[in-house]
């Protein structure tokens, strides 16, 4: 079944953009996930068909029309989860992206200006979601991170199922660094463990660089795994694997 991406914007031009590219591309041209972006422009009534208006209580910027955007979203509403891409939302991280994976695929509302009418979020009961502490000019980039996010975890898109499963976030740490031959560039050498053949060996320095990393630049996510009786006391994590590998 096509996992199935709308989005609503103002500039339908942006999309696919770079989804149109690589494996993104390939898995929509595949049918694997479909994409349409869909102009909010259309939705506006009268000769001028404004989509914003002045915010009520005075202040800089402009508002999306309640109207205007229930409208659009009315027209693409079943049972995909309707997404408001937002500085205000929630953060987006990869538990969220595995839930919006596995269902049918979302609605990605696009706010220009200074945001939408808080009478539609409401009324619509959207998820409202950031892509991390910083304003950009409009959503849509943040839709096509989310959306890029998605798209490779569907079943067929990503080559090596297991560079999924390995990566940053999938085990709740950051990934271990990563060397290709020549084994000697410019004085700097490759980790001799990893030329040694020894797979038990490999996977416990690769699991100590993780926890090194993830300490040093995420204090913030729970790094520190031995003494956990199993990997599943981590939150979040759904990849087992806490000790070195066989
Ligand atoms: N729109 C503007 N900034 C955003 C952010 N950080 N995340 C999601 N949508 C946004």
């Amino acid at each position: 079944m096509t996992w199935r991406a709308t989005v609503l914007t103002l500039f339908p031009a942006m999309f696919p953009g770079p989804l149109g590219h690589s494996l993104a591309g390939r898995a929509l041209a595949q049918g694997v996930w479909s994409l349409a972006a869909e102009d909010i422009r259309a939705y506006a009534p009268g000769r001028h068909r404004s989509v914003d208006d002045a915010p009520f209580g005075g202040g800089a910027g402009m508002v999306m029309r309640p109207d205007v955007v229930d409208a659009a979203l009315a027209a693409c509403a079943d049972d995909r989860p309707a997404i408001y891409l937002t500085p205000r939302g929630a953060r987006l991280d990869q538990p969220t992206v595995r839930r919006l994976a596995a269902g049918s695929g979302v609605v990605l509302l696009c706010g220009r200006y200074e945001g939408v009418d808080q009478r539609v979020i409401e009324a619509r009961g959207l998820l409202e979601l950031s892509i991390g502490d910083y304003v950009l000019s409009g959503g849509e980039p943040a839709a096509l991170v989310l959306l890029d996010a998605c798209v490779r975890l569907l079943p067929g898109v990503m080559g090596a199922a297991a560079s999924a499963e390995d990566e940053s976030f999938a085990a709740g740490l950051l990934e271990y660094p990563h060397y290709t031959r020549p084994a000697d560039w410019c004085g700097r050498r490759v980790p001799e463990v990893l030329l040694s053949g020894h797979h038990a060996a490999v996977a416990a320095w690769r699991e100590a660089e993780a926890v090194r990393i993830t300490r040093a630049r995420r204090p913030d996510l729970p790094a520190d795994r031995s003494g956990d009786p199993a990997p599943a006391a981590l939150p979040g994590a759904t990849v087992a694997g806490s000790g070195p590998a066989p």
